[in-house]
């Protein structure tokens, strides 16, 4: 599966692991880049000293290419993106923020950009800035979300030629995703939630089995009712109650508070009552806790399936 993508970023099949905060560390990250395609680092909520510390980890764990994802409006941006430049990781994706005025310090330390977008508008915008490759990440992925689907992010992209490789996110676990997004146009594709399932994942068993356990309908989106955006994660009496919280009114700074510390306690320490499990909607194809490894090599093969059903159609 040779394409733009993975001529670009040196890798076997065109798949990256989404950033995830809190859980996609150099263990996950290695082990996806060994599998074949790219792991990313999620820098999100960490500091600098372990973001240089899973980068030295990562390169000690595989010779192949990884990432690092950045959250613009961290306080410690900067100093991640210095970190970054210095350990020469092969790209970084970015997200929550204007990836642009970073652009000109990452390519002049060979360092590739790849921002997630959410709209025509901003993928447009970052493409006239210089990127490297764009990710188009729709509402039904994990974690932040935009306010379209990932179909229609793909049908309102990819209208017309990019000059750089774009990938699909949200909602994609399985390879007939894989094969879709190449279809609509996609050079290929991001999974967060296939990759927090897994062995090499750090996530707690708890919530792992809770993802396993879940099927369509057992996703919420908390902080809609505020933005018009939102947070994705597993139904829970977390999410229950600050959906409560929002339709009572209850001002922003008290919801934010409620909220706080409950990514961590959800997904890392299993506190699947107080915390939260962020993750994406496709859930009924989760089914198991395979190795990276086997993830990608199944996806691998539905895909090629997908595809040759695809150019078998006598249409
Ligand atoms: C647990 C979790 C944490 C996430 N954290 C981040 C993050 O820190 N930065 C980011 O850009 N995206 C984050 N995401 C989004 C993923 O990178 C990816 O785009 C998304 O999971 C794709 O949808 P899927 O989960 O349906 O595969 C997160 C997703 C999950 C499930």
């Amino acid at each position: 599966m040779q394409n733009r993508l993975t001529t670009l970023l040196k890798i076997t099949y065109p798949v990256i692991q989404g950033g995830m905060a809190w859980t996609s560390d150099a263990v996950l990250a290695a082990a996806v880049s060994n599998a074949g395609g790219a792991g990313i680092i999620g820098s999100g909520g960490r500091t600098v000293e372990w973001v240089r510390a899973e980068i030295a980890k990562a390169q000690s764990l595989t010779q192949k290419p990884f990432g690092v994802n950045i959250m613009l409006m961290a306080p410690n941006v900067q100093e991640i993106i210095v970190a970054v430049c210095q350990a020469q990781v092969a790209f970084v994706t970015t997200g929550a923020g204007n990836p642009v005025p970073f652009i000109p310090q990452l390519h002049a330390a060979g360092v590739k950009v790849i921002p997630v977008v959410p709209s025509v508008k901003l993928a447009k915008r970052v493409v006239a800035a210089g990127v490297d490759a764009l990710v188009i990440e729709g509402m039904e992925g994990g974690g932040h979300i935009g306010t379209q689907t990932t179909m229609a992010l793909l049908t309102n992209v990819l209208r017309e030629a990019y000059p750089v490789p774009v990938l699909a996110a949200g909602g994609i676990a399985d390879g007939r995703g894989l094969a879709a997004a190449l279809l609509m146009g996609a050079d290929g594709v991001q999974m967060g939630t296939r990759f927090l399932v897994t062995q090499e994942s750090p996530a707690h068993a708890k919530a792992k089995a809770a993802i396993v356990a879940a099927t369509d309908t057992d996703s919420a989106v908390t902080g809609f009712s505020r933005t018009g955006r939102g947070v994705r994660c597993l139904k829970n009496p977390f999410t229950e109650a600050y959906h409560a919280k929002e339709i009572a009114g209850v001002p922003d700074a008290e919801l934010d508070k409620f909220a706080t510390g409950t990514n961590r306690l959800g997904i890392l320490e299993g506190d699947l009552v107080q915390g939260t499990v962020m993750c994406g909607e496709s859930l009924n194809a989760i089914t198991d806790i395979p190795t990276c490894q086997e993830v990608m090599e199944k996806l691998v093969a539905e895909a090629r399936v997908t595809l040759k059903k695809a150019a078998a159609l006598n249409i």
